[in-house]
């Protein structure tokens, strides 16, 4: 069952049947100010922090996603009335027309009724903290229409704490007030609480008392100031605020108007003067068109064409759009992270950092930066953290937009927590990250900036490397394996104070980023030092890792070998198999029946799952994964942030067939008619699948915010097309399925365009027989070309 549809061309997916088993979701805002809305225009927006600015009020977890931002409609001539968006008075389906484009950074809402269509695209544009309306109503009937149109939006504490508890003192230091046109929001004890709503147009009437509006026992189903037809007028200090604005209209037949609405951050004074602008049509089309240049952008950094129709959709469009989305809000909002937390995860931001470095160089740098400063200088990161907390430009200051005084300026032990607070693999991700970023930039120099660390003192981003690379060689056990810590990638595998598998692996992967970087730099005195390093890490992941038809997955404190084929349950794990092959430290033979074990024990059709079979008994040696349901999340779901390790560690194989059967697996794309087995959106990878131990096997629950955003991205482009730069040129090693004839991969990389046209006359899944640009032969790779220039490249595989 289908619920929706691809649109390539508008680079949109239109859901054509909005009554979704479960709220399919879209980002809207790219900057400062972020809304989360669903297909019914459900959701919330905030200004940077989702945390401790949140403009709109939403109610999580709730049987129907409420409230949003919505604009209703009424027939005043026979009161009857409804809404653009479906929800939420959710007219009968049979008898109106509703679809909903998720596009870009916008959501167009659309429907027939009653001889009327209507249209609300919202959007923000790329620099101001306002969120548009731009709506749309045409009467396609035959006679005149006497029609109200309502905005409807729902004002929230701006923390999520105080709005979810204890409100003797937030329900009477929350005000609003009318005037003009405008209505302002105020929060009496913040300096900088203050947002309004305004319109094109001169309101008939307005509300913004949401309990006035809604009326008494009613919700956002049936306001009474929409069933009577008449707003109440109704402003007041303290109690519960909206946003309603009421504009009664005549549209003759075949008439249309266009209006806008505007929700702003700021005071009174700020709304006039975007009024204005946005009165004028002109002006909200340039937004929305410059809004789209952005993207355009982004997107032409990298753009395929493949026999894998799905994969050009997912590459050229949706899967870097999440990637994007990853790294623009760190992950903390959705409508499952309902934005309770705030900060940077440091494994998660790192590994997004890495997976965007080509469409988003200069966000990429900040995160690396911001990482940086976020490392002890033993070498660990603090695993959650407030970048503001070491950004010298907040020294001494609170941030301008959080209440200054809620939130106290946290001391140095609440910053830092110390070891026990430390994951093993957190800061091991960022020497990627920085490598990649390096490869995309050729900015070098990033190396020698001084960067301060958590608990004081400072070094330069090299020497930040370095620091980690030591920190993960002095943390090991008895056989010189990496210790676990309070857990390593997998929050819930806390090996009781043993030693992670992946993490040496890990260890040894951003080892050799490392030392090819070092090599590039000429350093060859650390090249030495960590060339040692490795061999050491990767004798001890042999001599002690391997079970021998697979890799083990740790061992625990009390010495027990998890993921051994002894082992009942938990016997076969993705994460220590993928990255022994990946990172380099398997041998071929070996690397072969690791990855050969992950087919057999842990692929489905949905993709790979964590780990097989499930955990049914608890074992808290081995952590809380045991604890959680088989075929659920980390116990033996179709985890997906770890399906693009498989692909890497396939495509490091040579074996393009198996590679893209895992690929195609996970793709939601792929799921888009499966609908009623899925349930979530098929234009978003989701954070897990239900795996094969649980009776809801395929159902994909978290949507966005998930590491396999990134990392989809970052091995299908670069290990599965396999163009991907190097310090100082441009690689081509595609490993691909043996019946695909050819492909095209046009890249971006230092301001030069480079055509790639790859052909497979022999049918191989890998190899590269010769390599031409612009008719001219290359010795296996591309050579940086001058920023400007544009270039054909012809690859001959066999
Ligand atoms: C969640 C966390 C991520 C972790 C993963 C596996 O996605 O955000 O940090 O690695 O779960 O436990």
């Amino acid at each position: 069952m289908r619920y929706g549809y691809f649109d390539d061309e508008n680079r949109e997916y239109v859901i054509d049947h909005v009554n979704t088993p479960v709220p399919w979701t879209n980002y809207i805002g790219v900057n400062d100010m972020c809304a989360v809305l669903s297909q019914s225009a459900d959701g919330y927006v905030f200004y940077k922090s989702p945390q401790y600015h949140r403009i709109t009020r939403f109610r999580p977890n709730a049987p129907i996603s409420r409230p949003g931002h919505y604009v209703y409609l009424r027939d005043d001539d026979t009161g009857e009335y409804w809404s653009i968006s479906w929800q939420p008075v959710g007219k009968d389906l049979t008898k109106a027309k509703y679809e909903c484009r998720h596009g870009l950074s916008y959501s167009k809402y659309s429907c027939e009724y009653n001889g009327i269509s209507a249209c609300q695209t919202i959007f923000i544009p790329l620099n101001e903290p306002v969120e548009l309306w731009d709506v749309v109503l045409k009467n396609n009937s035959s006679r005149p229409r006497c029609l109200s149109i309502y905005s409807y939006i729902e004002f929230s504490f701006h923390q999520i704490d105080m709005d979810n508890q204890n409100f003797q003192m937030s329900l009477y230091a929350s005000g609003s007030s009318y005037a003009d046109g405008i209505i302002e929001y105020d929060l009496y004890y913040e300096e900088s609480g203050y947002q309004w709503f305004t319109s094109s147009f001169e309101p008939d009437g307005f509300d913004c008392l949401r309990d006035r509006f809604l009326g008494a026992y009613r919700d956002e189903r049936n306001p009474i100031a929409v069933e009577r037809g008449e707003c109440t007028g109704s402003f007041e200090k303290t109690g519960n605020h909206c946003a309603a604005l009421q504009k009664k209209l005549v549209l003759q037949p075949g008439q249309d108007i266009r209006i806008a609405f505007l929700l702003g951050e700021g005071k009174r004074e700020t709304a006039a003067p975007m009024r204005e602008k946005y009165s004028d049509p002109a002006n909200v089309d340039r937004a929305f068109s410059d809004l789209a240049a952005f993207w355009d952008e982004k997107l032409s950094k990298l753009q395929v064409n493949t026999p894998n129709q799905g994969m050009n959709t997912s590459l050229n469009i949706w899967n870097l759009y999440q990637a994007e989305v990853n790294i623009m809000f760190s992950r903390f909002a959705s409508f499952i992270e309902v934005g309770g937390r705030t900060g940077l995860g440091f494994r998660d931001t790192s590994q997004d950092a890495m997976t965007i470095a080509s469409s988003n160089p200069e966000k990429c740098r900040q995160r690396i930066i911001e990482l940086c400063r976020g490392l002890t200088q033993q070498g660990y990161g603090l695993h959650l953290f407030q970048p503001e907390w070491f950004d010298p430009e907040f020294q001494g200051k609170q941030q301008s937009f959080k209440s200054p005084t809620v939130i106290p300026t946290p001391s140095m032990e609440e910053k830092v927590h110390g070891i026990k607070d430390a994951c093993s693999d957190d800061a091991l991700w960022l020497i990627a990250a920085i490598s990649e970023y390096i490869k995309e930039t050729g900015e070098v120099s990033l190396l020698d900036e001084m960067v301060t660390y958590a608990d004081g003192g400072e070094g330069t981003v090299y020497q930040h490397m370095m620091r980690i690379l030591d920190f993960s060689a002095e943390q090991v056990g008895a056989t010189g394996i990496c210790k676990g810590l309070r857990a390593d990638w997998n929050d819930c595998l806390n090996l009781g104070g043993g030693e992670s598998a992946m993490v040496s692996f890990l260890h040894y992967w951003a080892l050799q980023h490392f030392l090819a970087l070092s090599r590039f730099i000429g350093k060859t005195e650390e090249v030495e030092k960590y060339e040692k390093m490795a061999a050491k890490v990767k004798k001890a992941c042999n001599d002690n890792l391997w079970d021998g038809e697979w890799y083990i997955r740790g061992i625990t404190g009390s010495g027990r070998k998890i993921g051994t084929h002894d082992d009942k349950e938990g016997k076969v794990h993705i994460e220590s198999n993928a990255w022994a092959v990946f990172s380099g430290v398997a041998d071929l033979d070996r690397a072969v029946k690791a990855m050969d074990s992950v087919d057999k024990y842990l692929y489905t059709r949905y993709g790979l799952m964590l780990n097989a079979p499930s955990y049914t008994k608890s074992d808290d040696e081995i952590g809380f994964v045991t604890r959680v349901y088989p075929g659920v999340k980390e116990n033996g779901s179709i985890f997906s942030h770890p399906n693009p390790w498989a692909w890497c560690a396939e495509a490091a194989l040579g074996r393009g067939d198996r590679a893209m059967k895992f690929y195609n697996a996970l793709l939601p794309y792929n799921q888009n008619d499966k609908i009623e087995v899925r349930q979530s959106e098929p234009y978003s990878y989701c954070q897990f699948v239900m795996g094969k131990d649980h009776t809801a096997f395929g159902r994909a629950r978290h949507p966005f915010m998930t590491g396999s955003g990134g990392w989809a991205y970052f091995a299908a482009t670069r290990y599965l097309l396999g163009v991907r730069p190097d310090f100082d040129h441009l690689i081509v090693d595609p490993c691909i399925p043996k019946d695909w004839g050819s492909f095209d991969v046009t890249r971006v990389w230092r301001g030069a365009v480079y055509r790639i046209h790859v052909e497979n006359p022999c049918g191989v899944s890998k190899g590269v027989k010769t390599m031409e640009m612009d008719g001219k032969t290359l010795s296996g790779w591309i050579p940086v070309q001058k920023a400007g220039t544009q270039h054909s490249v012809h690859v001959v595989m066999g």
